[in-house]
């Protein structure tokens, strides 16, 4: 598919005033999209990701004989294969998705049949290798093309694991728990670092039994999922560029309604109240097991502190790390990452652009292997940033032209469609100039 790449100007912005509701949460909507594609019965959601990545799942899962109805933008009914899904004679296209490609490999290696999996160019170099160690030790047979897509698997019953994740990553705990969902026996995913949770919150909404301990997830299979109707929480990894935006302005008052708040994703609230932010969270309720509040910022007089994210921090935090480097130039004390090395390995190599997009600004940063160093108390101008195709970059560096001095063109702005497509236009209706 051949994309047009667009460019967008940014002009410097006086302060974020506003509220807002956002688009459903990525990892969620990947998440409900499968789990309802794969169950029995027909399950609605609303506020489902309005972005090119979720759509992606729920094409692959239309191509495995799933019934997806698109109702409008963000309200979608998907009738479920009951837990047999039938092969496509064309490969499955998961886009720019990793969590696509990643999650359904596990869902699919233990079912009958061939499967072609293929994605974009910056998905094409992504490491696969992670998961085809897990399913392959459950005896399941995967072909990858030197470390990457295209993956090839075909399907034959497996044998549960006890796995421990070298790297800590959600995408390949699904993976795990979605082949060990339909193999008899129980199949244990260990890791180091708690990765996101939303796929044993979601396989219980769905009538999964699954235990869980501080570092461990059990699935005992096989079992049936039931369709569900559901709510999508805002996405707070979309949040975060609006929360950045208005910690870079005294003056900034931001409300975000209905955002999703499960712990094992809102530590960028934490950080933000460790630079000197002022936030408080309300109406917190709890729905499909997911934490949902409002969440209202406003930025001290004197601006925003300093802090170090490193160890764990760091694996929690990895979306948000993009817009929080982007915006370390205006805090006092700056920003110092650690422990990030898999930010190379994402949609583009984000230390790389990050590094280069700041420079191109004017400002002073030290690249490390696995983080950057971002002195604070800098100005920046306007320049032209390169995103790389990748929407964290695109989007990030969005929020830190809205402080420099002169207009910045973001190259490849489409990008943002992959996760938040409204990017631009809710910007706009907040930055007051
Ligand atoms: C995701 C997990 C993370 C994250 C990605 C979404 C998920 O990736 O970076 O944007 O939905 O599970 P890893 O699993 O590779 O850490």
């Amino acid at each position: 598919m051949h994309i047009q790449i667009e460019e967008q100007i940014i002009r410097p912005a006086r302060n974020i005033y506003g509220s807002l509701r956002l688009p459903g949460d990525k990892s969620i909507s990947h998440r409900y999209g499968m789990l309802a594609a794969f169950a029995e019965g027909t399950s609605r959601f609303t506020n489902f990701s309005t972005g090119a990545d979720s759509a992606s799942t729920l094409s692959c899962m239309e191509a495995l004989g799933a019934k997806i109805n698109r109702i409008n933008n963000e309200a979608v009914r998907v009738t479920g294969v009951a837990g047999v899904v039938t092969p496509s004679s064309n490969p499955l296209d998961c886009g720019n998705s990793g969590s696509t490609m990643r999650m359904i490999s596990g869902l699919l290696a233990p079912q009958q049949g061939d499967f072609t999996l293929v994605g974009d160019a910056s998905l094409s170099r992504r490491p696969m290798e992670r998961i085809r160690k897990p399913l392959e030790a459950m005896g399941a047979r995967l072909t990858l093309t030197d470390g990457h897509a295209p993956l090839m698997i075909q399907g034959a019953p497996l044998q549960p694991i006890d796995y421990t994740t070298p790297v800590p990553s959600a995408q390949v705990k699904t993976c795990i728990l979605l082949a060990g969902l339909q193999t008899p026996g129980t199949t244990i995913v260990r890791e180091a670092i708690r990765t996101r949770d939303h796929s044993e919150l979601a396989l219980r909404a769905f009538g999964a039994t699954l235990s869980r301990s501080i570092d461990s997830v059990s699935i005992t299979g096989p079992q049936t999922l039931h369709a569900i109707d559901a709510a999508v929480p805002g996405d707070i990894s979309s949040a975060a560029f609006f929360l950045c935006a208005a910690g870079l302005f005294p003056g900034s008052a931001l409300l975000l309604d209905s955002l999703g708040l499960n712990p094992t994703r809102a530590t960028v609230l934490d950080v933000l109240t460790a630079l000197g932010a002022h936030i408080s969270v309300l109406n917190l309720e709890e729905k499909n097991a997911e934490l949902v509040g409002s969440v209202q910022i406003s930025s001290p007089h004197e601006g925003l502190g300093s802090t170090t994210i490193s160890g764990a921090l760091a694996a929690q935090l990895i979306d948000e790390l993009p817009v929080l480097a982007a915006i370390a130039p205006y805090t006092s004390g700056g920003i110092r990452i650690r422990d990030a090395r898999e930010l190379r390995v994402k949609e583009s190599d984000r230390i790389d652009l990050v590094v280069k997009n700041l420079r191109a600004m004017g400002a002073e940063v030290e690249e490390f292997e696995d983080g950057v160093d971002v002195p604070g108390g800098q100005t920046l101008h306007g320049a032209t940033i390169d995103s790389g195709g990748d929407h964290r970059i695109a989007m990030a560096f969005s929020v830190a032209a809205l402080r420099a001095e002169g207009d910045t063109l973001i190259r490849g702005s489409e990008s943002t469609a992959i996760s938040f497509p409204e990017f631009f236009s809710l910007l706009d209706l907040v930055a007051e100039r």
